[in-house]
């Protein structure tokens, strides 16, 4: 059966120092989580190396934010699937709304990232969602769908199963405004069925999916018990050992 997973993106906050000590303070209260719950955290590339070291041995998984959409070469300033691979990495959070709102990431980009990662053994993250504007205007359901369709659907049923998919509807990161568990649930339950469409049943039963946007310790409880949802990709309240367990406990 699917695994629940609470996943820290820290996007581009702490120093490497700050973020030793945030590793320290999540391992130190690892006893408190669930064996059935899979700890992952997404610090800044600059980090990954002492956070790779600091968490052997231990069942919390290691992500990277984000990945080049080329093997290798002349490409100043990017970091390929295979570095981040080759540092022990697992998984890989790709299509986040920062990113294609704000560096101009596309579903054909995506693709490339997305079959990059897999090739490395690499579990993407894939991050869905829709806008504020697309909300009020009916479309969510039509704009996941696509996010979907166009960066998923030519995977073989083999790679879909290294895929962990995201639901973060832009209007709630960040902005304390959390989708209701309601809201949450029908468009997880949407996107189970969009996977059962094309990949069948038991892989839309195996695909963890996860919510993410303003979700913290006080509402974690209500949207993991939602059938649909199966964790979280948490952004502030990831910066806090204590917040990012509270967040691990809620299942
Ligand atoms: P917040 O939890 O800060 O709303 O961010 C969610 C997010 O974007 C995680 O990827």
């Amino acid at each position: 059966m699917r695994k629940n997973i609470v996943a820290g993106n820290w996007k581009m906050n702490t120093s490497v120092v700050e973020g030793e000590a945030l590793i320290q303070g999540i391992l130190e209260r690892m006893q408190e989580v669930p064996s059935s719950v899979q700890l992952v955290v997404a610090p800044p590339f600059t980090h990954l190396v002492p956070a790779a070291a600091a968490l052997r041995g231990s069942s919390v998984a290691l992500s990277a934010q984000n990945c080049a959409d080329q093997l290798k070469g002349a490409y100043t300033g990017e970091v390929a699937a295979p570095m981040i691979a080759g540092i022990g990495c697992q998984y890989v959070i790709l299509g986040h709304s920062e990113r294609r709102e704000y560096y101009g990431e596309t579903s054909q980009t995506l693709v490339r990232k997305i079959d990059l990662a897999l090739a490395e053994g690499l579990k993407p993250i894939y991050c869905v969602g829709e806008k504020l504007e697309e909300r009020e205007a009916n479309r969510h359901f039509e704009v996941v769908e696509a996010q979907i369709r166009e960066v998923l659907f030519h995977l073989t049923p083999e790679q879909f199963a290294q895929v962990v998919i995201a639901y973060e509807p832009v209007w709630a990161i960040g902005t304390g405004k959390t989708a209701t568990a309601e809201q949450a649930q029908e468009i997880h339950a949407f996107i189970r069925k969009t996977i059962a469409d094309q990949f069948g049943q038991t892989a839309a039963d195996e695909v963890s999916i996860l919510y993410g946007g303003s979700c913290k310790p006080s509402n974690a409880k209500e949207l993991f018990a939602c059938p649909d949802i199966d964790g979280g990709l948490i952004g502030g309240a990831a910066l806090k050992a204590e917040d990012f367990i509270g967040i691990a406990v809620s299942f």
